[in-house]
Formats: structure tokens, sequence, C-alpha cells
């Protein structure tokens, strides 16, 4: 008998079935069941893809009995604490780091490109003011597919890399617009003097003409600490396999959609607060509660199970130990404590719930930890951004990660439109 296949008996008949079995080079083997319908006639059922991969994929793994998280075979710590943002982009893009020149390169290259089209921009100046940065976002992204419509052609690999740098280029511009829209405040165009993320913080800043406020002290510039905060929560984001936005995007890209429809979907997936909406929530519920007092009512609210209430920050599908991007902005948050003049409220709100709820038996036999998301809103409040900005960064983040995903799904041979079964209880 073969050792690597599973057998299901159907206990009913008693008729044996074999499935192949898949080895992975890091993580849990998978039984092969794409022929599971044919072989037995029936459907097998899973709601929420809890124990189904969904695809192959180099690109992401994640262990997360373990914590462990890793871009391209390179473990998360290392490379936010030693790459920039711009060399992880490069590395999930391309399977390896960039040398001095490749680097070079991509960063001229994704400044040039960092400007859209002024239809596009007068598309964004019709949005209400009221309206929030994700929503703008999401539909600007989608309107871009019309501007580069010629970029179907997903055969061809230079187009691809075209479109792929486009809209890596374009995202933090999009996003300061949606943003600056949102306070209905005049746009500010892209400084090709300055770097990715430096850039990012300017267009949300900068005044008309590109002049920098003026404090007591003079200019206010963009500190480097900022940037470097700023820079690493846009590593932590860059890619996080086959989570909710990413399937959505492979999902879209199944059906032969514009890559950029496909991106447009994943961020509207996003902005849910199961999901990337979450760091909103964390600080729109932080300062709910208010102050430590009220605390304790609100950690029951969570625990009632008839209460809607939850904890935002709190727990992962896949993480079960600890969350390795939230040890990192852990660390961050304690380095930026004094220099950026963190708000202490916020703060002492946050590390009172961190400290229940990791010695509470709801949370620790459940298994829920404090999240990336728990961690970022706070720095992000110390950058002076808002929080509605919040979910628009971790886009800009992910953009990477979902093209690169949108990228190898269009190469795998054996992809095919995604079209799940169902279990019918119906009349
Ligand atoms: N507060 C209180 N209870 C919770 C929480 C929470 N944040 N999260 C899960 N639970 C409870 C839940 O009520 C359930 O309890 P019981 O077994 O008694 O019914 C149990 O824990 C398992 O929850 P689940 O909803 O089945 O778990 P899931 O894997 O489907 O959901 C999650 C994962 C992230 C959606 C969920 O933990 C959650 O809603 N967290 C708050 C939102 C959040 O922080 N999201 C950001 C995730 S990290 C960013 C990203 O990568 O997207």
């Amino acid at each position: 008998m073969k050792t690597n296949t599973a057998t299901l008996i159907d206990n009913r008949t008693g008729k044996h079935y074999e499935f192949d079995i898949l080895e992975a080079t890091r993580g849990p083997s998978v039984v092969d069941i794409s022929t599971f319908y044919k072989k037995t006639g029936m459907f097998t059922y899973d709601v929420g893809y809890t124990s189904t991969a969904s695809c192959t994929s180099s690109i992401t793994f994640i262990d997360g009995e373990k914590g462990e998280l890793r871009y391209r075979g390179i473990d998360i710590k290392k490379l936010a604490k030693e790459h920039t943002y711009l060399e992880n982009c490069y590395l999930l893009l391309n399977g390896s780091m960039p040398n001095a020149d490749e680097l070079k390169r991509f960063d001229l290259e994704l400044r040039h490109r960092s400007f859209i089209d002024e239809d596009l921009k007068r598309l964004i100046s019709t949005f209400p003011d009221s309206a929030h940065p994700m929503s703008i976002l999401s539909s600007g992204v989608s309107a871009l597919s019309s501007f580069y419509f010629e970029h179907l052609n997903m055969h061809n690999i230079q187009e691809c890399q075209d479109m792929a740098r486009r809209i890596i280029a374009k995202i933090p511009t999009l996003a300061a617009f949606a943003y600056r829209k949102s306070l209905g405040i005049p746009f500010i165009y892209p400084d090709i003097d300055r770097s990715f993320t430096e850039n990012f913080l300017y267009m949300l800043r900068a005044y008309p003409g590109g002049k920098m406020k003026r404090g007591m002290d003079g200019e206010e510039e963009i500190k480097p600490i900022e940037i470097k905060a700023l820079d690493t929560i846009f590593t932590l984001h860059a890619d996080h396999e086959q989570n909710a936005s990413t399937t959505v995007v492979r999902n879209v890209a199944s059906t032969g959609a514009h890559p950029y429809v496909a991106i447009s979907s994943g961020i509207a997936a996003l902005w849910g607060r199961a999901h990337g909406g979450a760091n909103e929530s964390v600080i729109a519920q932080l300062e709910m509660i208010g102050s430590v007092e009220n605390i304790g009512k609100y950690i029951a609210k969570a625990k009632d199970p008839n209460d809607e209430f939850r904890l935002m920050g709190f727990g992962h599908r896949v993480y079960k130990n600890f969350d390795p991007r939230a040890e990192v902005l852990k660390e961050l948050q304690d380095e930026l404590k004094e220099e950026l003049n963190l708000d202490s409220n916020l703060m002492a709100i946050a590390s009172k719930i961190e400290e229940i709820a990791l010695s509470d038996e709801y949370f620790i036999e459940r298994k829920l930890y404090p999240n990336v998301d728990f961690y970022s809103g706070v720095i992000l409040s110390a950058l002076k951004i808002e929080k509605s900005m919040f979910t628009p960064i971790f886009v800009i983040g992910r953009t990477v990660g979902w093209i690169a995903h949108l990228l190898e799904f269009r190469v795998d041979s054996s992809s095919k439109i995604a079209r799940p079964r169902q279990l019918y209880r119906g009349e």
C-alpha cells in the first residue's frame, strides 16, 4: 500500500476512497481532494476555509502555533529590523532581495510612477468631503483600470511587471488624495525627491506649494524616526498569505478581471473590522473606553456570549500563540514612547487591557492575543495620522502582497476559476 495517501471510509456503505497527500516544504501537508466529488459524489464542507488550502504558493509562510511569519523564507523580524519596505516589496515581487543597483532602479521607477492622471484626480474631487478614505481609495483603484486598460495582457511578463510597479507607486498618492478629500483640503502632488514612505507622509501633511507646517522653531520637517516607524508598519503588512482580502483578490483575478479591479475588491474586503478595519476600531474603542477605570466593564462585555462586543485587536484565525508582527510593533512602540510623544492616556488604557486579557482565563483558553492592529494604531496616532487613514495605510503596505499573489496565480497552470460548492438545505 502507498503511504502518501489518505483513505476515507464512507461508514454508510463501507466504501473506501483514496486521496493523495501532497507534502509542503514548511507546515502541514494537504490531502488532495480535487477528485473528491468525482470519486465519492459528495462535496467537502469547511465554512470559513479553516482547514482548506485553496492554492499552492511560495510567497509567504505562517506557522500560527509557533508565531512564525516569513516572506520568501526570511523571518519577518529580520526583514522588519534590517530592511526597508521597498526592499521587502522587491523581495515579495521577485523572490530575492535586490542588490544596490536593482534597488536604486526600483526606487527611481516608483518615484517616477507616483503621479496619477489628472482625470482620476478630478474623479476623486467629486466625492463628498465626508467620504471615508477607504471608500474613495477602493473606487479610485477600480477607476485606475480605465486608465490602464491595455494591461489585461497578463501573458506578457514586462506588462505584468509594469502593472505591478505602477499600482505600488500610485497607491500612496491615491490614499493621500483620498485623505485630503475626506478633509476637504487641496491635494498635494508627490515629490520625487522624497523616498516612498517619506513622500506619503509629505502628501498627508504638506501645505499648498509643498510647504511644511511652521512651528515656533521653524519648519516642521518629517523626522527620520517617523519614516522608520511607518516604513516598519508597511513591511509588517506587506503580505500574510491566504488571508480574506488576498483570497478575494485571487478569486476576482480567477475570472480574468482586470488586476486593478481585483485589487479594488481586496481593498473592500480589507475594510471590514474583522480584518484590516480593526486598526481604526482599536483606537475608536480605546477612545470609547476613555479611562483605565472603565476597562473592567468592557472586558466583561467581551466575555459575555450574549453581547456582540469584541475586544478589537485581539485574536487571530491563524496565530494561536502570538502574532510576530505585534511583537515587532510593541518593541517599536516602546522605542518611540519618548521621541514621538505617544498618547499617554491611550497607551495606559491599551497596556491595562493587554495585562488583564493576557491573564484572563477567557482569553487564555481561546488563545486570544494582541494582534498587529492592537499596536499599530497607537503608533500611527503618534505620527499625527487620523484614524480614518489607518486602514488605507494597511492597504498601501498590502498592495504588493496582493499583486504578488495575483501574478503567482496567473502563471500557475493548475489555477482555476474560484467556484465553491454548497450544502443545500432549501426547499
Ligand atoms: N474579543 C472577545 N472574544 C473573542 C475575540 C475578541 N476579539 N475574538 C474571538 N473571540 C472569541 C469568540 O467569541 C469565540 O468564542 P466562543 O468559542 O466562546 O464562541 C472564540 O473566541 C473564537 O472566535 P472566532 O470568531 O471563531 O475566531 P475566528 O478565527 O473566526 O476569528 C478574528 C478571528 C480575528 C476575526 C476574531 O478574533 C476577531 O473578531 N478579532 C477582533 C478583530 C481583530 O482584531 N481583527 C484583526 C485581525 S489581525 C489583522 C489581519 O491580519 O486581518
